[in-house]
This record gives C-alpha cells, structure tokens and sequence, in this order.
C-alpha cells in the first residue's frame, strides 16, 4: 500500500516543510514543527481531471447581497464585530481558562433561540452542566439543541439536519475529524475541523462560533493558519480577580479591529458596560501623587483610563522598569525623553507603569499621561483630580498631534474634567467646550509645567 503523503507545519508561524526539523527555519522555535497528514478527500480535490473545469467569474458579474448582520444581544458584542455578526462568518473566540467564553457564547445563544434552532457543539462539558449553566443564566433553551460531541462530521450532520441559525463549538481543540489518525487538538485536525466548519457556514450562510484555547504565552493555540483561515479572530481578556472583561477584535474582513467591548461578569452572567470611562475610572485615589488619567481612543470611541506610576529608589545595579497595559519599550523612550529634553533623572530609580482595569494602551496618545503619572510621583505632588491629558511625545520632547481631539474634549467634559491637557496643534480645531480649560502645550517640559502651576 502506498505510504500517505505527509508534510509537516509549524505550530507557532505556519511554515510548511516536506522534512521534519528540530528548531523551526522561520521563527527559530524548538520542537513546534509537527506532522500533519493530507487526507484523501483533499488529495482528489487537487488533482485536475476531465470533470473539474476551473471557472473564474467576472466580478462585474458577481451576485452579492449586502452582508447582513443579527443582533447577538449584548452591545458591546455586536460593536466589536462591526454591528452584528454577519451571515456566513466564522469568528474564533479565545482568552484563558475560565474567563468566560462559553458563558458568552450561552447568553449570544438565548438571545438568538428566540428567533432561530440554535446548535451548541460541546466538546468540553456535558449537557448537564451547560443546561446547569443556562438555568443560571435564565436560557430557557426551547430552540437550542446541544450535542455533547466531538466528531466533527457528527456536527456537521447536526447541522445539515437542524439547519440552525447559528452554530457554537466550544471548543475546536476537542473536535476530531475521523479520517485523519491525529488525535484531538493537533494542527492538522484543528486545522481540517475549522476548514469543515468554514464550508459548512460560508454554503449555508449561518454564522459560526468557534471557541479557541490559548498557549502559555497568550496567543492561540494551535496552527497560525487558524487565525488566517477565519472571519473573525477576537480576544477576550481580563484580570482573574477582577469582575470586568474586554473583548476585543485581532481580526475583522467585516470591520475595524479598534474596537473594544466591555462587559461585567456578575451572577447571571455577562453584562455590557455602557459606561467604560466610569466604570475605569471608579475607586480613584485623589491626592496622591503618581497618577493621571488618560483620554485614548478605542475605536470610534474615546476612553479614559487612569494611568499609575511610582518610581522608588533600585536596590540593584541596574534599575528595574515595568509596566502592565503599556509597551515597555514606549516606557523607556518616555523616561529617555524626560531626561535628556527635561532633566529628571530616574537612572538610580526603579519605574512600575499600570493601567487600571486591564485596559492596554497602545495608543500614542497615551504618551504624555505616562509622562505626567512619573514626574508627579519622581516629585511627590499629585495631578490635579480634574485633570485629564492626551498627546503623543516626540523624541526631540515635543507633543505632537493626535487624531479626534474634540470626541476627546467632548468625553472628558461629559465626565466632569476641568482642565485638558492637549497637544497645541490638536487644540487649533477643537470648538471649547463649557466648563473645560484647555491647555494646549508645544512640548513636555510646558506640558510639566502647566501641572505644576
Ligand atoms: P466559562 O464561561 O466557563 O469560561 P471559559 O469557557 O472561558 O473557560 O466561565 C466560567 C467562569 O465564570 C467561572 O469562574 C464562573 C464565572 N461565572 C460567573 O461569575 N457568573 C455566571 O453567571 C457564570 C455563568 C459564570
Ligand atoms: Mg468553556
């Protein structure tokens, strides 16, 4: 019998390779590359022959319906799809053990049962305890049909037999297709079983959620091409003790990856968080040196957050620099250009940066309240509580322009901040709001000043 055609896949980026290698040729990871069968199904599909007559469409001539989008009954959810989530799509939910992805699912469930059969694909937990969990939750699950499964085929005809209208699997590391020897969870089966669910939603236009588990280092585990093949790719995080969560979009073909959801975990389930600004900024120590709040935006939608920082004296050679919710390297640039554009020095001090709520600013914007949070805890003397402060910093210790500067004038006015630290080229178009003081600054050392005044 002829041997099965093999080739083996990278595991962390994806790269294909006919011979198997102990330390990966493209991102140097050890061990990752594993071997993954071509099944015979795929091998006829790729061989030409007489019936398969190839046939591209003029794209003049292609029938298309605008794309509709349901409603999946939280908010947030359906903001950070992009206004729904759209017939057809395949998005891929992941986050760390516990966080709530299944909860998440369950409740987009009970919201869409009302209209609609619903299949609940569970690998992971027994009808028991998911009909525990929607008691919980208040589901009443007339439409909603769960298959404690893991064959995907099994799923498949589920599907073809209840034809719902929407399909959860939770999750696809527990799924196997049973014409590949593999077990469960290895890239070629999660790779085959998501290229199956891919065909099954894009032929019959219902929408499918597939729940991902995440590896040591945060990112989802499993074969790259995962992240490739879907629609939708969205993270949901928080912190384990914290009873707030963010949900936000890595990947999106039907809208912008900006956006972020936020939702409350409480007692019968996820709820959204209308007010994210309020409920971050909640609990905020006043008169206390080291912190400023920050004005980002997230999406179309501006945020304001509290940024902490302290600088302490190192007991080490070389000073300690940390942060949480914002890029470390941005940190250092910060502290580089507070030293040399400023001449406060932090070369004996160790640095810790966090942003409350587990909220991640990667906005540039973020710049000048990191700077403003060190220099108020380097002197000892507390932000203004009514101050609130965005604007890139630059290398030569310029503050440079941010886009939407009056969405954030107006947010930060509809939270009750006084006085706005701006970027001066930002504050040139911005109508003043009543109640809020500007004050516009060219560079960082202005920018100190007009909060130490
Ligand atoms: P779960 O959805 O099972 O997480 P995942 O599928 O991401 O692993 O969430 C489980 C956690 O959520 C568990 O710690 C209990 C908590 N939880 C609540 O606090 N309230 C609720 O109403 C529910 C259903 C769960
Ligand atoms: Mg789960």
């Amino acid at each position: 019998m002829a041997r099965q055609k093999s080739s083996f896949v990278c595991s962390e980026c994806g790269l294909e390779s006919h011979s198997w290698y102990g330390k990966c040729p493209s991102c140097a990871h050890w061990n990752t590359l594993e071997e993954i069968e071509i099944p015979r199904e795929n091998k006829k599909a790729h061989t030409l022959n007489e019936r398969f007559t190839p046939k591209a469409s003029k794209l003049c001539e292609i029938d298309f319906d605008i794309e509709i989008r349901n409603d999946t009954g939280l908010c947030e959810l359906d903001r950070v799809l992009g206004g729904g989530v759209v017939d057809g799509s395949v998005i891929l939910l992941s986050g760390d053990p516990g966080i709530g992805k299944s909860t998440l699912l369950l409740q987009v469930c009970s919201f869409f049962c009302k209209n609609n059969t619903v299949l609940y694909a569970a690998g992971e937990e027994s009808p028991k305890q998911i009909k525990l969990r929607a008691e919980r939750l208040g589901i009443p699950g007339d439409n909603l049909y769960v298959a404690a499964d893991t064959d995907i085929e099994n799923i498949l005809g589920h599907a073809a037999r209840l034809r719902p209208g929407i399909v959860m699997v939770d999750s696809i590391q527990t799924m196997h297709f049973s014409q590949l020897t593999s077990s469960s969870g290895s890239v070629t089966q999660v790779r085959e079983c998501t290229q199956l669910l891919m065909r099954m939603a894009k032929e019959n236009d219902v929408p499918v959620f597939v729940v991902g588990h995440v590896n040591k280092d945060g990112g989802i585990a499993g074969p790259k091409v995962l992240e490739h093949m879907v629609d939708v790719v969205l993270y949901f995080e928080g912190e384990r003790l914290s009873s707030y969560r963010i949900l936000r979009a890595v990947k999106n073909r039907f809208g912008s990856t900006n956006e972020i959801g936020m939702f409350e975990m409480g007692d019968t389930g996820l709820s959204d968080v209308e007010n994210p600004s309020l409920t971050l900024l909640s609990g905020r120590p006043s008169g206390v040196s080291g912190t400023c709040v920050a004005c980002v935006m997230e999406g179309t939608r501006p945020i304001l957050a509290e940024v902490q920082a302290l600088a302490g004296k190192t007991g080490f050679g070389t000073p300690r620099r940390m942060a949480t919710g914002f890029d470390l390297n941005r940190a250092t640039l910060i502290i580089a250009v507070l030293e040399k554009r400023c001449g406060y020095f932090f070369g004996n001090l160790d640095t810790y940066i966090n942003i409350i709520g587990g909220l991640k600013l990667d906005e540039p914007a973020s710049d000048l309240p990191v700077a403003l949070a060190l220099i108020s805890n380097l002197l000892d003397k507390p932000v203004d509580e009514n101050v609130a402060a965005f604007g890139e910093i630059g290398l030569a210790g310029e503050i440079r322009s941010v886009m939407h500067a009056q969405q954030r004038v107006n947010e930060c006015a509809r939270l009750g901040f006084t006085k706005l630290i701006l970027p001066e080229h930002s504050a040139k178009g911005v109508i003043s709001v009543p109640g809020v003081m500007l004050y516009p600054v060219k560079n960082l050392s202005q920018a100190i000043d007009s909060l130490l005044r």
